[in-house]
């Protein structure tokens, strides 16, 4: 179990490029298992995520190449539509598989997927999507059965806007025959990723980034593509929030500001002030000045794009504990997305938790200590409390972290952090484990 290990006070200054998108990766790399060619992904993050999904398309008989950031997956001998259990547990976003395998093969034999902690997760809407496209889904000792002869086009409409639904649904409708027409669809910019990346393999899809998606579903395989995948916002969010919690100054380049208008909004809020590129510009970036002293936003509900990010919620929480003044975050999303509060409370904020709603109030400075990263965005929070405490913070168990976050440590380091990332063979050497066991 890795750890960091930073000493906070360092105002980060810099620039940096935003990574391939984790969230867009996963399902255009699920969506490449329906298409029997080679197809070529440019701008792949380095994930154990990303690592966990290509180990699972591997199972099935795909053979993939990494070059650099370009992935190659050539899934022209898909021989299998069975996940094994340790694989769908690896990661989330192997549900994403329902689909395509199901357009691809006619069944896919999954079972319930992996991934943070954050809340209940069902994965009712994504089947629903499923079955009213033509398909049968049966669970029998923890396994999940979907058959369908030919899916046929039809109208859904989700009782929530789910992105994961919604990018089952349209991978699984791009080859259906007929019309899918989905209502109160998810509406986040990775959806538009997908709906780019499928009509680019011969999809014709319309309408991402709203809430109704028309999928004309040509009844034909999908053809091989090079696709780019866009920049990843949460990661891009999260070294902005990194400059605004050290009084730094950091530019994002290869981020669209308009994916983070909430973002960025409430960032204004906190006394940071945001340059950034004008729509359409070739070349997007967003440039943030913190201030010498952060302000609280006042009220933040995290919700469906283009609300506030629930995947920003916990960094922006770490900045909330040394604002001045009372910030109150709902996350309307998860129901359980607040558990990093524990652990920056050891660091001494005050932060009070009723249900879905979370009542911060700043207290400067920080003091640091040893805390464990109990999920990928709390994991983030916890390092950016790290860099603005005093003294020394260990952040336990970064495989949280690893898996949205390529090289966190490296890149911080670049900005001028004081971080390290240590094994723990090595802090066992220097007799600093906690023996906290892990996950
Ligand atoms: C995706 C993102 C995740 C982000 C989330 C919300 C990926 C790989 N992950 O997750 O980083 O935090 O969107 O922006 O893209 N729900 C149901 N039934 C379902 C599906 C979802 O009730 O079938 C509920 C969930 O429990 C949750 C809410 O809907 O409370 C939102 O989930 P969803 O939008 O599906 O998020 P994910 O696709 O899992």
């Amino acid at each position: 179990m890795d750890s960091y290990e930073i000493r906070g006070g360092t105002r980060l200054s810099g620039e940096l490029r935003a990574s391939g998108a984790k969230n867009a990766v996963l399902p255009i790399l699920a969506a490449s298992a329906m298409i029997p060619g080679e197809t070529v992904l440019d701008h792949c993050p380095d994930l154990a995520d990303v690592d966990n999904m290509c180990r699972i398309l591997t199972h099935l008989g795909c053979r993939i190449r990494r070059e650099g950031e370009t992935l190659r997956v050539d899934a022209s001998r898909l021989h299998c539509c069975s996940v094994p259990e340790e694989l769908m547990k690896s990661l989330r976003s192997s549900v994403f598989l329902a689909g395509p395998l199901l357009s691809r093969c006619g069944q896919a034999i999954l079972s319930t997927p992996g991934g943070c902690a954050i809340g209940k997760r069902p994965i009712d809407l994504h089947f629903l999507g499923l079955t009213a496209l033509g398909a049968s889904v049966t669970e029998r000792e923890g396994r999940l059965f979907c058959r369908s002869g030919r899916l046929r086009g039809t109208e859904i409409r989700l009782d929530y806007p789910s992105v994961g639904a919604t990018e089952n649904i349209l991978m699984a409708a791009a080859s259906a025959v007929g019309e899918t027409v989905l209502t109160n669809a998810a509406r986040e910019p990775e959806i538009v990723d997908l709906q780019n990346f499928l009509n680019g393999c011969g999809a014709q899809i319309s309408g991402a980034g709203t809430s109704v998606i028309r999928i004309r579903g040509t009844g034909k395989p999908l053809r091989s593509c090079r696709y780019r995948i866009m920049g990843d916002r949460v990661e891009g969010g999260t070294y902005l929030m990194a400059a605004a919690v050290t009084g730094g100054t950091v530019t994002v380049r290869d981020l669209d500001p308009v994916w983070l208008g909430a973002e960025l909004a409430a960032l204004e809020r906190m006394g940071c002030r945001v340059e950034r590129s004008l729509p359409g510009e070739c070349e997007p970036f967003v440039a943030i000045r913190g201030p010498q002293a952060l302000r609280s936003p006042g009220f933040v509900r995290a919700e469906p794009w283009p609300g506030f990010s629930t995947d920003l919620q916990s960094p922006l929480m770490a900045l909330c504990t040394v604002a001045e003044g009372t910030t109150v975050i709902e996350d309307t999303v998860f129901e359980n997305r607040f558990q990093c509060a524990g652990e920056l409370r050891k660091l001494g904020a005050v932060i009070r938790v009723n249900g879905r709603r979370a009542e911060v109030t700043g207290t400067a400075p920080l003091a640091g200590t040893t805390v464990t990263s109990g999920d990928l965005r709390g994991g983030a929070a916890l390092v950016l409390a790290g860099l603005a405490a005093r003294g020394k913070t260990i952040v336990e168990n970064i495989c949280h972290t690893d898996r949205g976050y390529g090289k966190f440590d490296i890149v911080l380091k670049e900005l001028g952090a004081n971080i390290e990332r240590r094994d723990v063979n090595e802090r066992e050497r220097r007799g600093e484990t906690t023996g906290v066991s892990e996950e």
